[in-house]
């Protein structure tokens, strides 16, 4: 007798009711740019689809985002101006504190992640404070907290820090319960990797270091025990939701974590795995939808719960049309 599995892959309904994972809208956290000034509607040139929108210019976008129903979507500032500690990211009249307003007033139902970070603020491109020519982690945290909090303020739904200096949990855990934002959860870039797949991201934000690297600050990729580590700390100071970037060349980051730790995990596909897609799918090289399909379902299968991803509306309209 032949042990037999194909039975329950004899047609598309049997394969549906056994299939293990399934993409879901409602998993889906959208990146956008939002750059400070008027009339802007840029495209970024590595990565086809996505654009840089002044807030005048970005009703045509959300209204998609919500037409499309993606709950929740992941905000980068691209200021007027930079200094050497990024001051504008406190700022109540900071770019993401005035998106964050307007979004609330005209997109209710939207539910906004902001991004604190310095490196698209700051002169230099790092991800704080400079010190003898290094990033200062304590001295940043300081600004970290001022950032988490005027978000808060603002109306953020949710903190998202990844410059991965050590502390960040606590410090703004402590400074947002201090001011009564007790219910307001923070989801942890806790494994973020110094990787190349940045490459993109840093065109569209304007973040790249103007010396030197981030390998002082993100993780190695040779290292598993220590991103596990970093995740236990985060988990230990209070992040709410864990995370792992980028994605596919951390598929097993993604497990081992899920295998872990009992909050909800992220994955981030991040900007260098959104412009490998669409090159070879603009080459004619890949079908792009049934790559964009099999490569997020990766992610899930892997034990993401939640993916930040640029694809996002165009997976919305592929789990429509099925
Ligand atoms: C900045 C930040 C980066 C990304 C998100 N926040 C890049 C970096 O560390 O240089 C990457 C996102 C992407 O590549 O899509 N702290
Ligand atoms: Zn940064």
């Amino acid at each position: 007798m032949i042990n037999r599995t194909r039975r329950l892959r004899k047609n598309q309904a049997i394969r549906n009711m056994v299939a293990e994972t399934k993409l879901h809208v409602e998993d889906l956290i959208y990146p956008i740019f939002i750059e400070e000034g008027n009339d802007i509607n840029k495209p970024i040139e590595s990565m086809p689809g996505i654009h840089r929108y002044s807030l005048d210019q970005l009703a045509n976008e959300l209204d998609q985002v919500i037409e499309l129903k993606i709950p929740a979507i992941l905000l980068f500032g691209i200021p007027s101006k930079k200094d050497d500690c990024g001051s504008s990211t406190w700022d109540d009249q900071g770019i993401i504190q005035q998106s964050i307003r307007w979004i609330k007033k005209h997109y209710p139902s939207l539910y906004i992640i902001t991004d604190v970070c310095f490196c698209e603020y700051t002169d230099h491109g790092h991800c704080g404070v400079i010190k003898d020519e290094q990033v200062d982690n304590d001295l940043t945290l300081v600004n970290i907290q001022k950032q988490a909090l005027s978000h808060a303020q603002a109306g953020a739904d949710m903190i998202a820090p990844s410059g991965m200096m050590d502390g960040t949990i606590q410090a703004i855990r402590s400074i947002l319960d201090e001011h009564q934002f007790v219910n307001l959860p923070i989801m942890s870039y806790a494994v973020k990797y110094a990787s190349a797949y940045y490459g993109p991201f840093r065109d569209a934000a304007d973040s790249s270091p103007s010396f030197g690297d981030r390998n002082a600050y993100q993780l190695n990729p040779a290292n598993r025990n220590e991103g596990i580590l970093r995740a236990a700390i985060d988990a230990s100071e209070g992040a709410d939701i864990l995370m792992v970037k980028p994605a596919l060349s951390y598929l097993d980051m993604i497990r081992d974590l899920k295998n872990e730790f009992q909050t909800p995990l992220a994955c981030y596909h991040v900007s260098g795995e959104y412009a490998m897609i669409k090159a070879a799918a603009e080459k004619g090289w890949l079908n792009e939808e049934k790559i964009i399909l099999e490569t997020h379902l990766s992610m899930k299968r892997a034990g993401a719960d939640l993916i930040i991803t640029y694809f996002a509306k165009d997976i919305a309209r592929l789990l429509k049309r099925d």
